[in-house]
């Protein structure tokens, strides 16, 4: 989704912004700007396409500003076009903004100025925000000022980065429901949607909450609350470090990823569990209140709601708690029965998810406890909730999630066991166990990278292919899901997931000669019915690859992968790994753009 940057220093703006658009491209764009305060006013060069584009445009090499703001965007109102790129001037070209989010009425708003006879350049929803700036400014003669009252007109979200020409050595930010952070350096500062774009500036992050507006110099930064009383913010230092955020010699991001996820697991496991017991550094919960709940709600979109399913039944084995898996987009919708008896987790990589975000105000707008589980740092979604606790997966730059998830399921189960711990619902040799079993996995994931030239082949071979079918039981069915998910969307082949019991209840119709199914096979209680639904497809002319770590007889299978044991409630962690492999290696024989797919973007800031 859009992403935005911003710089105030004593360096030239210009390739500052540029480099930070090349390293926000991964969030997905289709246009691109920038804009800079010159000693005439502010000029502002935009272009259709890749930043590529915009930067060989000969007007771009005259910008020498200090201060500039820019923006890649992700069409919504309004086709691709240079009109209705950012950044907007207003009419008189006194301010220039530049907006992620969506103004829900900013026809009413149009129409308010229009007929105060402003005009409109572009068919987007952002070019009402500065013609409202400018608007207030005839009367309040002031920057700030201006600014809070615009935003009090507009409903929707929105990140904003102002300039104003009369103010040549301040930039104004302000956020609602849309991400933005801001890098302190020495004697100048930072914007961005997220942190890796300017992790190579600065390392020390403040976070904007809802409404809050910062007005940015070269040296200070001046925090202010809605009704704009000055206001306090602390600031965060952020450990990742700057190679994290590069590809480091590998093809792709996604690729790097899926091989960072060894360590991924081990941060993410960290020093909160030991064979003796489990402690998290800055969340603890107490006993009387994991005995008052009854139930436990896991929230979340995409791959990260996928990761939730993976848990369900352990916490209800283990800590005997009630849990439900649920969609956020479904569940802010839908009226859930939540309750201060409720605690309710929710998962995200980004913390930005504008769902899961909306989830999340709604379960404790009805007195549930909320608990985040996100990996990027001070997101919103750790600023919202109750408790919060973080998978240490590093930044994540592919827009298909592979560290993230594998990190989110063993988080997941790592809270599982301490809620099992402390409520003495499992018997503590059977939770000892589990914990010895977690600790094995980092060098497991390890193992199960090594699938990767069986993978690569098998890829070499279907990549042609229209549909696919994923198959699996239990746990399995979850990483079916996912093997799914990921395909989709980095391949562009279609596919689906079933659980394999409902194959026989209306998907066989679909098993034709030479089809791919997959199954994913990893619980030995489950063995016999999965190969028995295996055989089924087969019957019916599929090629089938199973990938299991199970001993099952080979030859009635096209290709059959062998993955590390473990205990069935983590298989999850390491069944993924060839699938993420496969979706990979599919999308590059057939030459796409593996970390920034068609239509996706990385955060899902918007409804
Ligand atoms: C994962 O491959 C997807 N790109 C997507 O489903 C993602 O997991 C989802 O949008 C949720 O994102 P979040 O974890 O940042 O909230």
């Amino acid at each position: 989704m859009c992403g935005i940057v911003g710089y105030i220093g004593t360096k030239k703006a210009k390739p500052i912004l540029i480099n930070g658009l090349l390293r926000l491209e991964y969030r997905g764009y289709d246009s691109a700007g920038i804009a800079t305060i010159e000693k005439d006013g502010i000029k502002l060069v935009k272009e259709k396409g890749r930043i590529a584009n915009l930067n060989s445009i000969d007007e771009i090499n005259t910008l020498e500003g200090t201060i500039g703001i820019g923006h890649t965007r992700w069409a919504t109102h309004g086709k691709p076009s240079v009109e209705n790129s950012h950044p907007h001037y207003d009419n008189s070209k006194t301010f220039a903004v530049v907006h992620n989010g969506i103004i829900e009425n900013y026809h009413e708003l149009r129409k308010f100025l229009e007929d105060k006879g402003y005009t409109f350049y572009s068919d987007t929803d952002t070019e009402v925000i500065p013609n409202l700036i400018s608007y207030y400014y005839k009367t309040e003669k002031d920057f700030l000022k201006s600014v809070k009252k615009a935003c009090d007109d507009l409903k929707g979200s929105f990140a904003l980065e102002i300039l104003c020409k009369d103010y040549p050595d301040n930039m104004i930010v302000v956020r609602q429901d849309s991400p933005l952070v801001i890098g302190k350096g020495l004697n100048e500062n930072y914007i961005s949607s997220d942190i890796p774009a300017i992790l190579s500036f600065t390392k020390d992050f403040y976070f904007l909450n809802d409404r809050e507006f910062a007005v940015l110099s070269r040296k200070n930064i001046d925090f202010y609350d809605n009704d704009l009383n000055k206001i306090e913010k602390p600031i965060k230092s952020i450990e990742w470090n700057t190679a994290s955020a590069e590809k480091d010699g590998y093809d792709d991001f996604m690729l790097k990823e899926i091989y960072e996820q060894p360590n991924a697991i081990r941060e993410t496991i960290g020093s909160k569990l030991s064979e003796d017991e489990i402690s998290f550094n800055d969340f603890s919960i107490s006993k009387e209140y994991l005995q008052s709940i009854n139930k436990l709600y896991i929230v979340a979109c995409g791959t990260a709601m996928n990761a939730g399913y993976t848990v369900k039944n352990t916490f209800e084995s283990l800590c005997k708690i009630s849990t439900e898996v649920e969609i956020a987009s479904e569940f802010r919708y839908k009226d859930p029965l939540v309750d201060e008896k409720t605690l309710c987790i929710f998962i995200s990589q980004s913390g930005e998810t504008a769902d899961t975000i909306a989830a999340l105000k709604l379960a404790k707008s009805k007195g549930a406890k909320t608990l985040a589980m996100a990996n990027v740092i001070g997101s919103s979604i750790t600023r919202e909730a109750d408790y919060c606790i973080y998978t240490h997966a590093g930044p994540e730059i592919a827009v298909a999630s592979t560290k993230a998830y594998t990190s989110q399921v063993v988080l997941l189960n790592i809270l599982a066991l301490y809620f099992a711990e402390i409520l003495k619902t499992t018997p503590k040799k059977e939770l000892s166990e589990l914990k010895k079993e977690l600790l094995e996995l980092p060098k497991k994931a390890e193992l199960a990278l090594r699938t990767v030239a069986e993978i690569k082949n098998f890829a070499s071979i279907v990549y042609k292919e229209t549909d696919m079918f994923f198959l699996g039981r239990g746990l399995d069915y979850y990483t079916a899901l996912e093997g799914s998910l990921k395909l989709k969307e980095i391949s562009y082949i279609h596919s689906e997931a079933y659980a394999a019991g409902e194959l026989k209840h209306g998907p066989i119709a679909l098993i034709e000669n030479d089809v791919t199914v997959i199954g994913i096979i990893t619980n030995p209680l489950l063995v016999e019915k999965t190969v028995s639904n295996m055989q089924e497809v087969i019957t019916r002319g599929a090629k089938t690859l199973v990938i299991t770590n199970q001993n099952i007889d080979n030859s009635q299978f096209f290709k059959v992968i062998n993955i590390p044991e473990t205990n069935p409630r983590f298989a999850p962690v390491l069944s993924i790994i060839p699938l993420q492999l496969l979706s990979y290696y599919i999308s590059k024989a057939k030459g796409l753009d593996v970390d920034k797919p068609r239509n996706l973007a990385k955060s899902v800031t918007v409804e």
